[in-house]
């Protein structure tokens, strides 16, 4: 137990705890990516395929587990992954900084990399995206016409505004890129590294990244198109 202490107060010990929780995210993202998915196919005995997704989500695990038991536990376990990500990446900055003399400030506004300024900058779009995305489809405040349990409708009815579609839009652009050098970084932080495979690590976190971009994108654009309705 000490060790792990220990390893967590390490520079290595964060960064590894980054990309466990960045793991964790990541899954839960690509998972809601497919489910999203659900919007594309059609209903079946009068009830819309995302709507008997969403309940399947609320029931999984009943009876043996209480009604939404399954989606409580994940909505901990990634809340806890969220809090262990952005605390990691709060005192990682906070170390760079505190280990780099001052007077290599002007050099470092221009050598700091691009990818990290970036992870910093879509890090916090997300985290405003996520309020506003839990205030929209799960609570509803932040949505006209919101049903609770009526998620088809909910999203039709969201995204047949080009305004919404511009905020998602925006915010899968973040995701995009975080995605991106996170999957890059999560290879580099594990060491997952041999001479042989190195050049192909960029272009699978490209590809990861299009793919989720492209998945999650894909629904809204179709409703805004008037082809979902
Ligand atoms: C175009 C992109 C997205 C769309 C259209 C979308 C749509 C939705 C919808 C309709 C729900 C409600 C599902 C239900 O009530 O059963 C939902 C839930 C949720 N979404 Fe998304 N989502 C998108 C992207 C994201 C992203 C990028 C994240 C996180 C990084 C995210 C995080 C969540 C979470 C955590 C919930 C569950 C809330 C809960 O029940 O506790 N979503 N999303």
């Amino acid at each position: 137990m000490r060790r792990v202490a220990t390893l967590y107060r390490t520079t290595v010990g964060k960064k590894v705890l980054m990309a466990v929780s960045g793991v964790v995210l990541f899954g839960f993202v690509f998972v809601h990516m497919l489910g999203n998915l659900k919007m594309l196919f059609p209903a079946a005995d009068g009830h819309y395929a995302m709507d008997v997704y969403a309940e399947f989500l609320r029931e999984v695990g009943y009876p043996l587990l209480p009604h939404e038991g399954v989606l409580w536990l994940a909505r901990f376990v990634l809340l806890a992954a969220v809090g262990v990500h952005v605390v990691s990446a709060v005192q990682l900055t906070r170390l760079s900084r505190a280990a780099r003399p001052a007077g290599y400030a002007k050099e470092e506004s221009l050598s700091l990399s691009y990818a990290s300024r970036t992870m910093r900058w879509g890090g916090v779009i997300l985290l405003l995206f996520i309020v506003y995305h839990l205030l929209h489809f799960t609570t509803g405040q932040a949505h006209s016409t919101f049903v609770a349990g009526a998620v088809h409708q909910n999203y039709v009815a969201a995204f047949r505004s080009p305004l919404v579609f511009g905020v998602y839009f925006v915010a899968q652009a973040a995701l995009c890129l975080h995605l991106y050098h996170g999957v890059w970084s999560f290879f580099q932080t594990l060491g997952l590294s041999h001479p042989r495979y190195n050049h192909l690590r960029r272009p699978f976190a490209a590809g990861f990244a299009l793919v989720v971009f492209v998945g999650f994108l894909t629904p809204p654009a179709l409703v805004l198109a008037g082809v979902i309705s």
